[in-house]
């Protein structure tokens, strides 16, 4: 990887800047496009212990993201389902197909190979541990999966899709009018403003009918008094 200097040295430069109080937009502009190695990570797709499809179940079953990450809108941390989550349902589906055996071996006591260990599933998305972040912060507030994630209900087998470099949290927490949607359209990763604005009637404060993504962003903001702050210690605490 293309990083002059070995890794330790990364958390020193952020202290010390962090201590300096710099706000200057030179040396975030700095940071945030050229010393953040993270850009490469884009497209990042591990092979996972089962081949799950989010795809299928979410592009074409419809499940909820919910049903699986139930944690997302309440905490800090979204979290992987557990066996069970898939077993309420493969129990009865396709219970013997040979793509579901690692699920058995987990959690099937039935199952020739049960051994009861978790699946282990592997990373894809890791912040550097100086990183602060909230999911329930975004996604109460109008923030999308999709603007950090991409369309993972079209992916066979889940990747990186987006940076998540500084630059790309501070290009949204300056002009988050640009991605804000209304909480119920959340979860809906094909959601397409002007679409939703036509089908829905949503006036601004003079009365006047909202009809593009800017000037709804711009309403939901004021209307949750909307702080996306690009301040250092927002994300380095
Ligand atoms: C039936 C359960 C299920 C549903 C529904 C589901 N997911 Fe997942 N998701 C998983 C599992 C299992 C993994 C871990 C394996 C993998 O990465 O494919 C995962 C992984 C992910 C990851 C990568 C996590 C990481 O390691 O960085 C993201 C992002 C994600 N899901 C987003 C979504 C979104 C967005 C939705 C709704 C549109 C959704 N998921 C719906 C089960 C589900
Ligand atoms: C709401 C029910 C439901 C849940 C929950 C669910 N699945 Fe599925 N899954 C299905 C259905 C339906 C199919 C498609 C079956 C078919 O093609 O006949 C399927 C197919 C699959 C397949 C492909 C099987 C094959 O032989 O082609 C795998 C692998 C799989 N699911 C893994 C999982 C995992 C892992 C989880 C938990 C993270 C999970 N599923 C959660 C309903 C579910
Ligand atoms: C504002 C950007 C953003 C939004 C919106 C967002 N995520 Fe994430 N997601 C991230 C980041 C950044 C990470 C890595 C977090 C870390 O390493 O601490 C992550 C990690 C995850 C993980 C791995 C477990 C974890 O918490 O680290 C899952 C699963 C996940 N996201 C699912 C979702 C789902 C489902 C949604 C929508 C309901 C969503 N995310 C919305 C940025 C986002
Ligand atoms: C698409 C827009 C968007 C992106 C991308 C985004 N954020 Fe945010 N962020 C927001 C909004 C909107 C808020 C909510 C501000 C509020 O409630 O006033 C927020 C709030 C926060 C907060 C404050 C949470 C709290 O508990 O008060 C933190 C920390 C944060 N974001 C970190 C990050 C990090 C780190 C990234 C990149 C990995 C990121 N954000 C990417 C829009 C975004
Ligand atoms: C909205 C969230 C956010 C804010 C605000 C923010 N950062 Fe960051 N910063 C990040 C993320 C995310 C990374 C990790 C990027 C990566 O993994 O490549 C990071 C990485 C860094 C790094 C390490 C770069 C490297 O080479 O790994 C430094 C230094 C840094 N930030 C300094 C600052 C300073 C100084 C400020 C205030 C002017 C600031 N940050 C404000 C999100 C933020």
């Amino acid at each position: 990887m293309a990083n002059f200097f070995p890794r330790w040295t990364n958390v020193l430069p952020l202290k010390i800047a962090i201590c300096l109080g710099f706000a200057g937009a030179g040396v975030v502009v700095g940071f945030a496009y050229y010393a953040t190695p993270k850009a490469q990570r884009v497209g990042y797709q591990p092979a996972q212990p089962i081949a799950y499809d989010h795809a299928l179940h979410v592009g074409q079953l419809g499940l909820d993201c919910r049903y699986c990450h139930s944690f997302v809108e309440h905490s800090g941390q979204a979290n992987i389902p557990s066996a069970n989550t898939c077993w309420n349902c493969h129990q009865h589906v396709r219970k013997d197909s040979a793509k579901l055996a690692p699920l058995r071996r987990a959690y099937d006591k039935d199952f020739a190979g049960y051994d009861g260990e978790p699946l282990k599933w592997v990373r894809v998305h890791k912040n550097p541990d100086y990183v602060f972040f909230n999911h329930s912060a975004h996604v109460n507030r109008g923030v999308s999966c999709v603007s950090c994630h991409g369309k993972v209900n079209e992916m066979e087998v889940v990747f990186q899709a987006k940076s998540h470099s500084m630059g790309f949290c501070l290009d949204c927490h300056r002009s988050p009018e640009n991605h804000l949607r209304p909480l119920e359209e959340v979860f809906n990763l094909d959601y397409d403003a002007e679409k939703y604005l036509t089908e829905n009637e949503i006036l601004d404060a003079s009365g006047n009918r909202i009809s593009t993504q800017k000037d709804l962003g711009k309403f939901l903001k004021a209307h949750w008094n909307i702080q996306s702050k690009d301040s250092c210690s927002t994300c380095h605490r």
